[in-house]
């Protein structure tokens, strides 16, 4: 599926925090955003999952307005991966499946295989039907981003929507990660937002967002050879 994104405009109050924002993502490819905090990029991820409705502008999912979708429809065409991963009360399968109980716990042990989640959660007490407590404060960050990646995977999405964890996670689990992640979005038309630039140097293209707008569009590649604010992102990290 292809997600085009035409001139949107957000504000909240007076303030305007996207400005004619427009570009791409082709079927299967994936598209990365990265920007200070504050230049918008989350606010994107929620209009696509239209938690708010952007004042100018649309967005297309194959052509078709995201506002003509019936909710339930566009919750299965888009998979959305935000920064906090919700965890409920009830135990490892359900987290994964939630409400949909088509999904059967085979389904979630292989969408848990694929994301390297199998693993931490074998090791678990009660496996699968270990028992979520305090939204899940006893995993870590590392793990808890896994069980939203196996929770994502479960509902094979056409489009996936990934805001990455800025949380910090050590070297071994953000290796599994990187892997996850590249498995997540290959074949899959994929939008993300890379706090660390190591995820996106294989991205189809790279935006980068400062203030609401769109400053510089490319591959890694292409944007390291311009003399610009990717560059300067990218030699502040890599250290
Ligand atoms: N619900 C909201 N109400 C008011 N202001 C908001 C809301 N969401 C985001 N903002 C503001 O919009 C700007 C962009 O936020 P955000 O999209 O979260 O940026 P980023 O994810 O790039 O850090 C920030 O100045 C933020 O304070
Ligand atoms: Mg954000």
């Amino acid at each position: 599926m292809e997600l085009r994104v035409e001139k949107i405009c957000k504000s909240f109050g007076e303030k305007q925090v996207l400005k004619d924002v427009s570009f791409t993502v082709n079927p299967g490819e994936t598209l990365a955003f990265v920007g200070t905090t504050g230049s918008g990029k989350t606010t994107i991820i929620s209009l696509i999952s239209r938690f708010y409705k952007p004042q100018k502008g649309e967005i297309l999912i194959d052509d078709v307005n995201i506002q003509d979708y019936a909710m339930k429809s566009l919750r299965r065409a888009i998979g959305v991966v935000m920064q906090d991963v919700f965890l409920f009360s009830g135990d490892i399968n359900y987290n994964i499946r939630l409400n949909e109980e088509s999904i059967s716990l085979p389904q979630v042990v292989e969408a848990s295989k694929y994301v390297n989640a199998h693993h931490f959660i074998s090791g678990l007490s009660q496996g699968y039907s270990h028992e979520v407590k305090e939204r899940g404060a006893t995993f870590s960050s590392g793990e808890r981003q896994l069980l939203s990646f196996a929770r994502a995977i479960a509902f094979n999405p056409q489009i996936m929507v990934l805001d990455e964890a800025t949380a910090n996670i050590d070297t071994q689990n953000e290796l599994i990660i990187q892997d996850s992640l590249a498995k997540i979005s290959e074949h899959r038309t994929t939008l993300i937002i890379a706090h660390r630039l190591s995820t996106i140097k294989h991205a189809d293209g790279i935006i980068v967002l400062h203030n609401g707008r769109i400053r510089e569009k490319g591959t890694h590649d292409e944007l390291l050879a311009v003399d610009g604010i990717y560059r300067k992102l990218y030699e502040l990290t890599a250290v």
